[in-house]
């Protein structure tokens, strides 16, 4: 088949419209040898849409999205960086191997996760299995930017858009190369990225170095928290554990932390820091040099007289991009219902990554930063990293 025939029929059959050359980096090969992080890159959602099956989500169904993609003739693809966000939950495979998950609270989503991945040189799947918690108009959506890098250098990217195949009530093995996806519906584009009924969806992206704000993180305590915000004096123990993706190795944590009235933070098991002062946030910055399989916050934080109280917890975490030139992976945890604590007597070693955190309750959400009663705070200038 001619190239140029064939490269048509490709994109009859996989109706890229999508597709859009950018920088091409001609000094691949000189380049390399050394792992230098991206400082300079344009991952974002400014040509994505937002997708569905229907304009009108139907919650707890979940939802098949894929894209299927085959280079220009005389191209091979190597790799690929990833960027999404779902409202309201989601687990991702890339040629049928899942690749990782991505889950919001029931409201817009306002953190992407970032993956790098190796890509194969021909045909390659991006299949995702998404479900929203709510039914209705805007009650679900999925948005991504698949930056696609060649074996010479060049790149294409890939968005969310109504070239998408998209199929509620999914088959097994729908995230398969071989899945035949030819039958299914192309997608519903509900809205543009920051635009008409998703106007007021921002979406923070992890990036190397780190862009860090308190925005959309919620102010955290025990379960116990009566409508009067006012709680015991005494110091509290919260946990929260994160698991990376297979693959996905933790490089370097950025974070952002302040407490009424004071706290001490420790990363898997390590003391970082401590402040008293809920009007400052500290950063600290902890470089993994052990390759963990998870990253484990643990905060003591004490109210000092029977008052309200609050923890407020903000971290990047970037990955280490297995030998990539400029792609950053990474993922945002937030103080939210996803931290555990304990208004019980505090145990020995609760700070420890293997402490069995299993029967505490869930935290309280109290509200979402800048709100009252803490109002805004400021960052203070960064702690030295410390490496652990
Ligand atoms: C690639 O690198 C070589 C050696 O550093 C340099 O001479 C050449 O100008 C570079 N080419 C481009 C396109 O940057
Ligand atoms: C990495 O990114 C920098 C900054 O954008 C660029 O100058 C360089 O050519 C890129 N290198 C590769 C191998 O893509
Ligand atoms: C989609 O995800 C849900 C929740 O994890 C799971 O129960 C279901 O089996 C998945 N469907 C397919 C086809 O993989």
């Amino acid at each position: 088949m001619a190239p140029f025939l064939r490269y048509a029929l490709c994109s009859l059959l996989f109706a890229i419209p999508s597709l859009r050359s950018v920088n091409a980096a001609e000094n691949a090969t000189a380049s390399s040898l050394t792992v230098t992080p991206d400082v300079t890159s344009s991952m974002n959602f400014a040509a994505s849409k937002w997708i569905w099956n229907s304009a009108t989500a139907t919650a707890n169904t979940f939802v098949g999205l894929r894209k299927s993609f085959t280079p220009p003739e005389g191209k091979a693809l190597i790799a690929a960086e990833i960027i999404f966000t779902v409202y309201t939950s989601l687990t991702f495979y890339v040629n049928g191997v899942e690749i990782g998950t991505g889950n919001g609270p029931a409201s817009r989503p306002s953190f992407a996760r970032r993956f790098c991945v190796d890509l194969l040189p021909s045909f390659n799947v991006f299949a995702f299995n998404a479900s929203t918690v709510i039914s209705g108009a805007d009650e679900g959506g999925l948005i991504a930017t698949i930056l696609l890098t060649y074996s010479d250098g060049t790149t294409d990217t890939l968005v969310t858009d109504s070239s998408w195949r998209v199929k509620s009530g999914i088959p097994l093995g729908f995230e398969q190369p071989s899945f035949d996806d030819t039958t299914w519906p192309v997608a519903t584009v509900i809205g543009s990225y920051a635009a008409g009924a998703w106007a007021d969806v921002i979406v923070n992206i992890p990036a190397d170095p780190p862009v860090l704000g308190l925005e959309h993180t919620q102010w955290i305590w025990t379960d116990v928290v009566p409508a009067s915000g006012t709680v015991p004096a005494g110091s509290r123990a919260f946990r929260r554990t994160f698991t990376p993706a297979p693959g996905q190795v933790p490089g370097t944590a950025t974070i952002l932390i302040a407490a009424d009235n004071a706290y001490t933070l420790y990363v898997n098991g390590v003391s970082i820091g401590s402040g008293t002062s809920f009007k400052i946030a500290q950063r600290y910055t902890v470089n993994f040099a052990s390759a963990p399989s998870e990253v484990v916050l643990a905060v003591l934080a004490t109210n000092t007289v029977a008052s309200v109280a609050g923890l407020l917890v903000a971290m990047e975490l970037n990955m280490v991009p297995a030998g990539r030139i400029n792609c950053t992976a990474g993922v945002f945890v937030l103080s939210d219902n996803g931290w555990k604590s304990t208004k019980d007597l505090i145990p020995a070693g609760f700070e420890q990554p293997g402490f069995d955190d299993s029967t505490w309750p869930a935290v309280v959400a109290e509200v979402t930063y800048p709100a009252a009663p803490w109002g805004t705070v400021t960052i203070a200038v960064p702690s030295p990293p410390v490496t652990i």
